[in-house]
């Protein structure tokens, strides 16, 4: 589908709420309605028709205890349990993997909390079946920086040069969160019996996307090297691409107030968190992944 394509069919939709468009390549705040109303059979399919059409849907001003924030997860489909347990902040709620720099005092402690979040990704890649949807809610945000942004990876794809698509094409990359964990926040990385559970696995460079049938990039920051190429070459390549592919034209990047959920699509978009000063400032933000299938 092109871009053209898409805005006619953006435009011919009926939904029963407002829709704003936050950025050209991707994204809508979505209001007029409750989160409550979101979640009933009848308006949930058209919510989620708009999660489709843009990738990421934006409610300002919304009260999401953990509870309700799982519950809502859940209509997206099987909310994950992620294997770094150091992150599951509710006891209730394992779900819900907790991206706070506070210490237990509650002042700033001067350390990121996840600092693979700061390249750019996509959640599960590194599973099998790799992250649908992740839904992110901001209970406390920097006055300067932790913004998150986010990158499309239709056009990524689309607007990829041709001999670029010709050296990936029928390509599978070696996704590994060891690799990156290590790389990128090496001083907790996981530990054997996490490295167990998460082995390294490989998805096709450019994935069909299950529900639009379009064609997306899928590489990111877990991404380590491409099947049946030379390691280094392999790396190198997905260095390029990713570089390629998040041009900043192309990027939305989410300026956050404290209340704010955002649930977007894993499967066409790569996302990362831009730094803040974590001495001085609070950032805690609640995030559910929800499971999606095995990329094609
Ligand atoms: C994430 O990468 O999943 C979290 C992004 C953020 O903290 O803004």
């Amino acid at each position: 589908m092109t871009h053209a394509q898409l805005k006619t069919q953006r435009a011919a939709r009926d939904w029963p709420f407002k829709v704003k468009p936050l950025h050209p390549a991707l994204g809508c705040e979505i209001s007029g309605i409750t989160l409550d109303e979101a979640v009933s059979p009848a308006m949930f399919a058209k919510v989620y028709e708009a999660f489709l059409d843009y990738e990421l849907i934006l409610f300002r001003d919304v009260d999401l205890p953990p509870a309700t924030q799982v519950a809502f997860a859940c209509n997206f489909g099987e909310v994950q349990i992620h294997v770094l347990s150091q992150y599951h902040g509710y006891k209730d709620h394992p779900e819900i993997y907790l991206l706070s720099n506070l210490d237990k005092d509650g002042n700033p402690s001067g350390k990121h909390p996840d600092r693979g979040t700061l390249y750019w990704h996509t959640d599960g890649s590194w599973k099998e079946c790799t992250g649908q949807a992740t839904m992110m809610y901001s209970e406390i945000v920097p006055n300067v920086g932790g913004e998150t942004e986010f990158a499309d990876m239709y056009s990524a794809y689309d607007l990829l040069p041709a001999a670029m698509k010709a050296r990936i094409e029928g390509r599978r990359a070696i996704h590994n969160f060891d690799f990156s964990r290590t790389r990128r926040h090496g001083e907790d990385p996981l530990t054997a019996e996490q490295k167990a559970k998460v082995p390294p696995v490989a998805h096709p460079v450019v994935r069909t996307h299950p529900q639009t049938g379009r064609k997306a990039i899928f590489l990111g920051d877990h991404a380590e090297t491409l099947e049946g190429m030379d390691y280094d070459e392999g790396r190198a390549l997905i260095e390029e691409i990713n570089l390629m592919i998040t041009p900043p034209a192309r990027v939305y990047s989410h300026k956050w107030a404290p209340h704010q959920c955002i649930v977007w699509d894993n499967r066409c978009t790569l996302h990362r968190a831009t730094g803040f000063d974590e001495a001085r400032l609070k950032r805690v933000m609640r995030r559910c992944t929800i499971v999606g299938d095995r990329p094609f």
